[in-house]
């Protein structure tokens, strides 16, 4: 992008300063017309906008009718997610179960789930068209912004875009299911080719794989992974499928599914949210932060030196100025974040076959020391614990995944909640979301002086 000349830059200073200006809202309105800041109520909890059947998600218990902080809970069509992952280190297919009992309501039997795996793998291609016309084309730096790109265009793509029958929607859907990771991946090639000069080689998927084990295949150089690295990138794209409709992603895939537009536009919407770092870019923030800690306070630092540096941050001294200590914190979780204790789990086993225990250690303590920090804080009504991005970050990077690939991997997941919650807005055809501003502006009269 050019750059405004000095004299123009100072006017467009003078056009900040107003939009600053004009923009301001004095705080005590919101509370005058009790506003729903962030579809909140006061103590923080979302407003009810809609039900749904998909998923269960739990902060807390009533315990002789007093509502009380609980370890969190998530529950998949009525299913606890952990058993949904499972604890094995065998499974595989996990992440298609868990897709196939969010799309359609149960469990699939043996038979189902293997006519299904089928299914996916035959819609897991993209035509060397759409890999050079699309990827290859002026590959962004954030990947996400690749993935949004490539989604909107597969609209071209398709022969019925615009037709939002559940049957045509469910057929887009698990295209997209198929597709995402192999549009991730090769987004990522393009921009390693292009920006730093790296081998392009695109691998196409194998059948046989499953998603994890396919993004594994067609990342590597060599193709190669192990039963347990699989198995960990499997049960982590389980974790990130699905949590209700409040979350701002799938929220704006309600929203704008509302109005009655296509699939793909949908889904670019849901990918644009989930990119914020106080979404889903909240994994590569993470990651970012721990290595701010690492250049500020050495290799190992010990939990005084981490509570210094987390203090630091929250003063918004440190790290990126916003005062947010990453992978902290959730809207509906108190106590935990189930999809933490899984993935940590997972995070610990695998550290141990990597040899990367002193860094899962470290993860240990700044969890520990930033929760304590957070509670301590005055104006904090409920615990904060860990949330899933605490570990996902460091999960991927003993996996070899690069950083830039850590939010897409949140999409290719997540694309089976999206769609199970835009097939469920579809089906009970739901109403035009369309809350209400107040307008707390002036009406002036137009200056009569009208110009030439
Ligand atoms: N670091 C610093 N302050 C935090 C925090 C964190 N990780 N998590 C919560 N807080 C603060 C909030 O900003 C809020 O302060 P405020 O009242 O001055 O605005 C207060 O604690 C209470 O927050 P709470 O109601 O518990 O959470 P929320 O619903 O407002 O925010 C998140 C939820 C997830 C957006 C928030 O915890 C956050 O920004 N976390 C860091 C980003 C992240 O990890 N996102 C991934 C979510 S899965």
């Amino acid at each position: 992008m050019m750059a405004l000349s000095e004299v123009l830059n100072e006017k467009f200073d003078e056009l900040v300063g107003n939009c600053m200006r004009s923009g301001a809202i004095d705080l005590n309105l919101y509370q005058e017309y009790d506003v729903k800041r962030g579809l909140r109520d006061s103590n923080g909890k979302g407003v009810l906008t809609g039900l749904t059947e998909i998923s269960d998600v739990n902060g807390f218990r009533v315990v002789n009718g007093v509502k009380e902080p609980a370890d969190g809970q998530l529950y998949y069509q009525g299913y606890d997610v952990k058993s949904v992952v499972g604890s094995g280190l065998k499974k595989r297919f996990a992440f298609e179960e868990a897709t196939y009992l969010l799309l359609f309501g149960s469990l699939p039997t043996k038979e189902q789930l293997k006519t299904f795996v089928e299914i996916l793998s035959s819609l897991q291609e993209l035509s060397g068209q759409f890999v050079r016309d699309v990827i290859m084309k002026a590959p962004s730096a954030n990947l996400m912004n690749g993935l949004q790109k490539s989604v909107l265009t597969l609209y071209s793509y398709d022969s019925n875009p615009d037709d939002i029958s559940v049957a045509n929607v469910l057929r887009q859907s698990l295209q997209l299911v198929a597709k995402l990771p192999l549009i991730a991946v090769y987004n990522y090639h393009a921009y390693r080719h292009f920006h730093f000069f790296d081998s392009l080689v695109i691998k196409p998927a194998k059948p046989e794989y499953s998603t994890a084990e396919n993004i594994l295949h067609m990342l590597r150089p060599d193709g190669q992974f192990t039963e347990l690295e699989a198995r960990v990138l499997d049960a982590a794209l389980v974790l990130h499928a699905e949590h209700g409709g409040g979350n701002n992603s799938t929220f704006t895939n309600h929203v704008v599914t509302s109005s009655g537009t296509d699939t793909y536009s949908a889904v670019a919407a849901s990918i644009a949210s989930l990119k914020g770092p106080r979404h889903g870019g909240a994994n590569l923030k993470v990651q970012q932060m721990i290595r701010d800690l690492h250049e500020h306070c050495g290799k190992t630092p010990d939990e005084e030196a981490v509570r210094a540096y987390l203090q630091k941050i929250l003063r918004g001294e440190a790290f990126d100025g916003s005062g947010l200590i990453y992978g902290m914190g959730h809207a509906v979780y108190t106590l935990s974040d189930p999809r933490e204790v899984v993935l940590k789990d997972f995070a610990g086993k695998l550290a141990k076959a990597k040899g990367m225990e002193e860094e899962f250690a470290l993860y240990n303590t700044v969890e520990k020391v930033a929760a304590d920090l957070l509670m301590s804080r005055s104006h904090v009504v409920k615990p904060v614990c860990a949330n899933v991005d605490f570990y996902s970050g460091l999960t991927y990077t003993m996996l070899g995944i690069p950083e830039e690939l850590f939010t897409p991997l949140f999409a290719i997941s997540r694309i089976s909640g999206w769609s199970a919650h835009r097939l469920e807005e579809l089906v009970n055809k739901g109403k035009i979301i369309r809350p209400a501003y107040k307008y707390v502006g002036h009406h002036r009269e137009y200056p009569n002086n009208e110009q030439e």
